[in-house]
């Protein structure tokens, strides 16, 4: 195989069986589409160069910068390719939430603007959003960038229309399969590939699996951030299925240890997704069936979110102070207070008041008198003990109290008398009027 660019060697991934013996189906075929072995290593690759492919000879004319609202796999495929193209690239998020992933960032020679936002993913409606001004602002003519807007664009879909899709079809001796897996992020692999195996065979079906809400899997959303991307269409996922991270790193395990795949946690979310929405349907089946599933990248960046999650995985002692740990009994059982509660509480007992969102939107409006420790330094702050006195009450606050509401449970069990969280975050407290103040 000879290249004039490394961009060609984009697409045409291997297809590749699982054993039966692993996965246990008896009639149905499972594969794993490799995307993985893009070049850049990423199912990504395709997305970005399909968005920048015609464009990058005009930006480089008039000296813009590409740019994208990204943290993972469209960064790292876009640095690559600006860098091939002699053009600056800028990453713009509102949080890191993988070092390794900002580290070889930085190595590309990635520019990152970390901004606030309620989450990586664009709420149009929000005008308040600073990751959606932001993106209003890329997309005034006059601005001196390629902004590839990969929750918008439809070439992102279409990069696995033309590509990935037909490809499977290709690899199946001219067949779809008869179910298509794959996780949510922007939506374009799912999407893309499910139009290119539906025009061919509108029986397909298609599932989709988003992370369990509260739950955290690089790369993929959660239902209710799923519905914030404009390339999103509910219609095309015969369902839609969460998958929690002990079960993406369950499944990820199964590809490393048994399949000789070195897949990540979404590959092993969507493995684990396709053997558990497959499992029932085999045993009523008498003619074989095939199905497909997508490994989107590989394992190396995830050993830290790894051994924050399973430490035992990596030889280290168990995390007990963990919310990982808390049962649902526990997290129901948290001291929740609504604004005006809190309040009336702040005034009269002066609870510490703790703020668990990133730096930047601590930064832009915060509840006075508050501290900020962003909740992944607090995840580690807890490892070691209770890290607040019991004698002073704690009010835990977050974007929209779900993370809070654990922390809180997790304080309880820790033996901290007085530790309550701010129900609706500080979203809630900004809808109801409550002040906020800015650094
Ligand atoms: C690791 C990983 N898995 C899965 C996906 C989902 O792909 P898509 O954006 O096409 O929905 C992404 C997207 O960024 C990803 O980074």
């Amino acid at each position: 195989m000879r290249y004039d660019s490394i961009t060609e060697a984009i697409g045409g991934t291997p297809l590749v069986r699982i054993d039966p013996a692993v996965h246990g189906l008896r009639h149905i075929d499972l594969y794993a589409k490799l995307e993985m072995l893009n070049p850049f290593g990423s199912l990504k690759d395709r997305a970005a160069w399909n968005m920048t492919r015609d464009r990058l000879a005009g930006a480089a004319e008039r000296g813009e910068t590409v740019v994208e609202l990204s943290s993972g796999n469209t960064a790292k495929a876009l640095a690559l390719i600006s860098g091939l193209h002699g053009l600056p690239f800028k990453s713009v998020t509102n949080r890191m939430r993988i070092p390794e992933v900002k580290e070889l960032l930085l190595l590309l020679g990635a520019e990152i603007e970390e901004l606030p936002g309620r989450s990586e993913c664009l709420d149009p409606a929000d005008e308040d959003d600073p990751l959606t001004l932001f993106h209003r602002q890329l997309n005034l003519p006059g601005s001196a960038h390629l902004h590839t807007d990969q929750y918008f664009n439809a070439l992102n879909t279409e990069a696995h229309a033309a590509g990935t899709g037909p490809e499977i079809i290709a690899d199946l001796d001219g067949r779809a399969p008869d179910w298509f897996v794959a996780c949510v992020g922007t939506a374009g692999s799912s999407t893309g590939v499910a139009r290119a195996l539906r025009a061919h065979d509108p029986a397909v079906r298609v599932i989709g699996l988003v992370g369990e809400k509260s739950d955290f899997i690089p790369g993929i959303r959660t239902i209710d951030e799923v519905q914030e991307v404009g390339i999103f269409d509910p219609a095309t996922y015969d369902t839609l299925e969460p998958v929690t991270s002990d079960e993406a790193i369950e499944g990820m395990l199964t590809l490393l240890r048994r399949c000789g795949l070195l897949a990540g946690p979404t590959g092993g979310a969507a493995y684990f997704g396709a053997v558990r929405h497959l499992r029932e349907l085999d045993a009523g089946l008498t003619e074989r069936r095939t199905a497909v599933f997508i490994v989107c990248d590989r394992v190396e960046s995830y050993v830290g979110y790894i051994r924050r999650r399973r430490p035992d995985l990596l030889g280290l002692p168990p995390v007990r102070n963990s919310v990982a740990t808390l049962t649902e009994a526990e997290v129901a059982s948290a001291a929740v207070i609504g604004v005006d509660e809190a309040r009336a509480w702040i005034g009269e007992r002066h609870p510490l008041v703790v703020d668990l969102r990133g730096p930047f939107a601590y930064a832009a409006l915060h509840i006075e008198g508050s501290v900020n420790i962003v909740d992944e330094l607090f995840d580690e702050l807890v490892r070691g003990g209770l890290p607040f006195g019991r004698s002073r009450p704690v009010l835990l606050a977050c974007p929209v109290g779900e993370k809070s509401a654990r922390y809180a449970a997790l304080l309880t069990r820790m033996g901290h008398p007085d530790v309550r969280s701010l129900a609706g975050g500080i979203i809630a407290w900004r809808d109801a009027g409550a002040p906020l103040v800015r650094d």
